[in-house]
């Protein structure tokens, strides 16, 4: 039988598990009514403002970190809220919902007062928007005017704005989105919790400096030879964003909505397992296009059926039980390197990182054959990771 996608998030029903992350990708309804047709489940749409909120953007706004000829490892970017203001957002809601009544319409809103927070709401709400994400967490737009991730590294400021929002939605649930610059989420999660509004969304982007330009030394991206901290998205943000949706999930009873650094749909299972109950994707997408939700589906799909789950929703959290602390884990729990001799193209690499990371576990025959010696290696994992071939694997020896 094949597995069921749809999942229930907030009380509301998603074909799929998988939604455009407020970014340039949703910043234009017809571009969204695009991605519906490709399969997307939902999109949250950029972050919107109110009219009278100047928003003045920079160019250019994007940097990246290339490994080894792989585009985009991690990319930056500084790229504030939407242009579009709200009587622009509004129609784009108004005409999705008419062309797309069974996919998921999300709208971002950041506001700096009080009744700016709650007209977004009105007019949204009263546009068909299914659902409101708010974001408290641009790690480098508006400081100044108490907006970004100024809310969202305050447990009261966020509590507080997020029950301005709660407080005005009548019909549909609101999300918050939280940023991953804080030194704990806990409370920050909790202050989300205690407002009454209705999940979380983890992470926005991750505050950083993707490089320096070493002939001009300007920082990148380089706005007439000036730059800033950016904020940081992409795959090398994955390991931070499933630390945060596991850590709310452990400790907060709350719906997530997990993002950060997802390509594939193994990422996305990932994200499934640690909690998350639906998964947004930006930096993918506006690398590879919205095609890719053809394979996030299939691999998504065969998965499930693989290991026998009738459906998303068994998946959900499994993983968190085996989440635990330093001193909880087994003493003695051994392994040892094994070399898979008919794969190994000789390269040496593994007899390179063990010799110089710490261990010299392995010996170089005269024909750059490697063997382990059991007695020195300690089983620590270094070599599999350096394998270009993954000849070497961990067995365990008690
Ligand atoms: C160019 C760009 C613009 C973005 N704009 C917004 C935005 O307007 N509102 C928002 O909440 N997040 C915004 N984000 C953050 C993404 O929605 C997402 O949280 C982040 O990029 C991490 O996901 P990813 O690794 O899949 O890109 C933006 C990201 C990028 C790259
Ligand atoms: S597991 Fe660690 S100690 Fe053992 S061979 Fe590999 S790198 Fe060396
Ligand atoms: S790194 Fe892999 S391919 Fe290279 S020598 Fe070691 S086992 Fe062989």
């Amino acid at each position: 039988m094949t597995p069921d996608l749809s999942v229930n998030f907030c009380g509301i029903k998603f074909p799929n598990p998988f939604i455009l992350a407020a970014a340039p990708t949703t910043d234009d309804g017809e571009v969204v009514a695009r991605a519906f047709e490709a399969g997307w489940a939902g999109a949250v749409l950029k972050t919107t403002s109110v009219e009278k909120e100047p928003v003045e953007l920079v160019y250019p706004q994007m940097g990246a970190i290339e490994v080894n000829g792989q585009k985009l490892i991690g990319m930056v970017n500084i790229d504030l809220i939407s242009k579009r203001h709200i009587d622009q957002v509004e129609k784009d809601v108004r005409n999705l919902k008419k062309a797309f009544p069974d996919k998921v319409v999300m709208a971002s809103i950041m506001g700096s007062r009080k009744e700016d927070w709650q007209e977004l709401v009105f007019r949204l709400e009263e546009a068909g928007v299914d659902m409101i994400e708010c974001s408290f967490s641009c790690p480098h737009g508006m400081p100044e005017r108490g907006m970004g991730s100024t809310i969202g590294q305050n447990p009261e400021l966020t509590e507080r704005t997020a029950r301005w929002v709660k407080e005005a939605a009548k019909r549909v649930p609101v999300m918050i989105k939280l940023t991953p610059n804080v030194t704990d989420i806990v409370p920050i999660a909790r202050a989300v919790k205690n407002s009454g509004a209705d999940a979380v969304c983890a992470i926005n982007t991750v505050l950083g400096l993707i490089g320096i330009d070493l002939d001009t030394f300007s920082p990148l991206p380089s706005v007439d030879g000036m730059g800033i901290y950016g904020g940081v998205s992409g795959p090398a943000i994955k390991p931070i964003a499933l630390h945060f949706v596991s850590k709310i999930a452990r400790n907060v009873d709350i719906p997530i909505s997990g993002v950060g650094g997802i390509s594939t749909w193994k990422d996305a299972v990932e994200f499934l397992l640690v909690g998350a109950r639906t998964v947004q994707l930006c930096t993918a997408p506006m690398h590879y296009g919205f095609r890719i939700i053809d394979d996030l589906i299939d691999g998504l799909s065969a998965y499930l059926e693989e290991k026998g789950f009738k459906g998303v929703e068994e998946i959900i959290g499994l993983s968190l039980p085996r989440l635990t602390s330093y001193e909880h884990l087994s003493r003695t729990h051994k392994v040892r390197s094994q070399i898979d001799l008919d794969s190994c193209i000789k390269c040496g690499l593994c007899y390179v990182s063990c010799r110089d990371g710490g261990h010299q576990a392995i010996l170089l025959r005269e024909d750059r054959t490697p063997v382990v010696d059991e007695e020195k290696c300690v089983g620590c994992a270094l070599c599999p990771q350096v394998c270009p071939v993954g000849a070497i694997s961990l067995k365990r020896i008690q």
